[in-house]
């Protein structure tokens, strides 16, 4: 499928609550999460944390998504590969078309960008030239400096309002689905039954949107430093590796 095929099935997929996204930073990830039929592989800025070990997405620069890009594209995925703008580089609609386009190049079928009615002329000035936007509303983690934390969005109407009028602007600018973090439950389901794209979900309670997205070593137990109260961990990777270390040692120095 191409890209444009790829981004037409997600959206298609409004209303039926079935997009399974997760994150993606390395080859043998892609091929195995996209043999088990993962619809979106997003080659987050999440990877500052859970791969580079930095305190969060705010060190995350291009050439650190380029290089996670590029191993998770050799894997020539059948899911839809969207790739995050890192912070500072969106500041402006040239700078924005520029940096898409440098991902697209590299692999991505489609971009992602955090925020709303400021990031409208960007993203506008992306889809203008033909390459698909994902967009980011709720908590967005490249503020987490300004804001002084990570805090749960929508808890009042006014709030539910403004998120919602951001939504309008990325809709009216192009975007073809919305990333949704942290939000309550009940302004999740309102924004997703008001508006025409796909929301995808993270933090927003169960069923909430019209799909999931998650930071895959929440779901594999592979980062067990910080899990977020709202992962399902389904594995215990690192409890795995452990293991398995642990016997490596005990066998090598068995050998002598
Ligand atoms: O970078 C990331 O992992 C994300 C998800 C939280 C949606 O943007």
């Amino acid at each position: 499928m191409t890209s444009r095929e790829k981004t037409v099935v997600i959206s298609g997929s409004k209303g039926r609550g079935s997009i399974a996204a997760l994150t993606c930073y390395d080859y043998p990830m892609a091929r195995v999460l996209d043999e088990a039929g993962i619809d979106v592989l997003l080659v987050g800025d999440s990877l500052g944390m859970v791969v580079l070990g930095y305190p969060d997405t705010t060190h995350v620069t291009l050439a650190h998504i380029l290089h996670h890009l590029e191993a998770v594209a050799r894997a020539k995925p059948q899911a839809l590969v969207i790739a995050d703008l890192p912070i500072n580089t969106y500041d402006t609609p040239e700078q924005a078309l520029a940096t898409a386009q440098q991902l697209v190049a590299t692999g991505a079928d489609a971009v992602k960008l955090e925020g709303g009615v400021r990031q409208a002329e960007k993203v506008r000035a992306i889809t203008s030239a033909g390459i698909a936007v994902c967009g980011h509303l709720g908590m967005l983690p490249q503020r987490v400096l300004e804001e002084g934390g990570y805090y749960k969005k929508g808890k009042t109407p006014e709030q539910t309002q403004a998120i919602m009028q951001g939504a309008k602007a990325l809709i009216d600018a192009g975007v073809f689905a919305i990333v949704l973090e942290s939000l309550t439950p009940t302004a999740a389901e309102t924004i997703t039954r008001e508006i025409p794209v796909p929301t995808i979900g993270i933090g927003c309670g169960d069923a909430t949107c019209d799909g999931e997205i998650a930071v895959v070593t929440d779901l594999l137990g592979s980062y067990p430093w910080f899990v977020p109260p709202f992962a399902k961990p389904e594995a215990d990777l690192s409890g795995e590796t452990s293991h398995a270390a642990k016997n490596y040692v005990r066998r090598v120095r068995a050998q002598k």
